[in-house]
């Protein structure tokens, strides 16, 4: 079940509370153009990456979204340099470890979706870890992506039905949304009603191909780490103008 928020803080006075989306999904890119236009090496990017993470974070939770879900890395990031890799990593295993009390404190409920397996052993530690420590919270449900590749989630869904009809557990008929929405990794969160993605690309990479099926996309120019407060209230103006009509009229 999604958490419900508690007091909304300083949400601005131009939004609609009630229309604010309750799953916000983000592609956080452009921390490595970031980085060079500022003369820094790529991996400063995603430092920098963090702290708008965290603002986001802390934006959804202060105005009452239920629900945030971030692409931190992709099957697909792999193939970067082994330096970048290696430092992602690092950073992901370090962030943790030195975030967890705050988000115990804060109420917020931490996940994660991937193919976690595959991962250094010591993040898979940390991951467990902030799950377990935070797995009564309520404030917010944040969700990481990590390692996490949409038609590989897709196929996992695939393979575990078939198991079920091979077993004589299903029928095929029974197959349906709700069925198959239970194998995917967000069946305790569901789809995002809004996706931002950062610097311009107008690609959805993989990430959440199931869920996106009715998702207010929102594209920006700016670079994940300039990606403030201003910028998702900016968002999530477009989004309220926005006529959702889920294929009606
Ligand atoms: C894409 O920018 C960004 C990433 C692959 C990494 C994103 C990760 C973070 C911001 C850290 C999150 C931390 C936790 C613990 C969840 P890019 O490198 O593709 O940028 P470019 O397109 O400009 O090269």
């Amino acid at each position: 079940m999604t958490p419900k928020p508690t007091v909304l803080q300083n949400l601005p006075a131009d939004l609609d509370e009630t229309r604010l989306p309750k799953h916000v999904a983000v592609i956080m890119d452009g921390n490595g153009r970031w980085a060079k236009r500022q003369g820094l090496p790529r991996i400063m990017g995603h430092r920098r990456g963090v702290d708008a993470l965290k603002e986001l974070l802390r934006c959804c939770k202060d105005w009452g979204i239920p629900a945030l879900t971030a692409y931190a890395f992709s099957t697909e990031n792999w193939g970067r340099p082994l330096d970048e890799v290696d430092f992602l990593m690092t950073l992901f295993d370090r962030v943790l470890r030195q975030e967890l009390r705050e988000m115990v404190q804060e109420n917020v409920k931490i996940n994660f979706m991937g193919n976690l397996g595959a991962l250094p052993r010591s993040l898979q530690a940390e991951i467990e870890r902030s799950m377990t420590e935070t797995q009564h919270n309520r404030s917010i449900q944040f969700t990481v992506a990590m390692n996490y590749g949409g038609r590989e989630e897709i196929l996992q869904a695939c393979r575990a039905i078939a198991t079920s009809v091979q077993q004589g557990l299903l029928q095929p008929d029974q197959i349906d949304e709700a069925l198959f929405e239970k194998h995917l990794y967000t069946s305790n969160v569901g789809d995002p009603d809004l996706l931002i993605r950062t610097s311009g690309e107008m690609r959805v990479s993989n990430f959440l191909l199931w869920q996106m099926a009715y998702a207010e996309l929102y594209i920006t120019e700016t670079l994940w780490p300039d990606f403030d407060r201003t910028e998702f209230h900016r968002a999530l103006c477009v989004y309220q103008q926005r006529d959702r009509r889920f294929g009606k009229v």
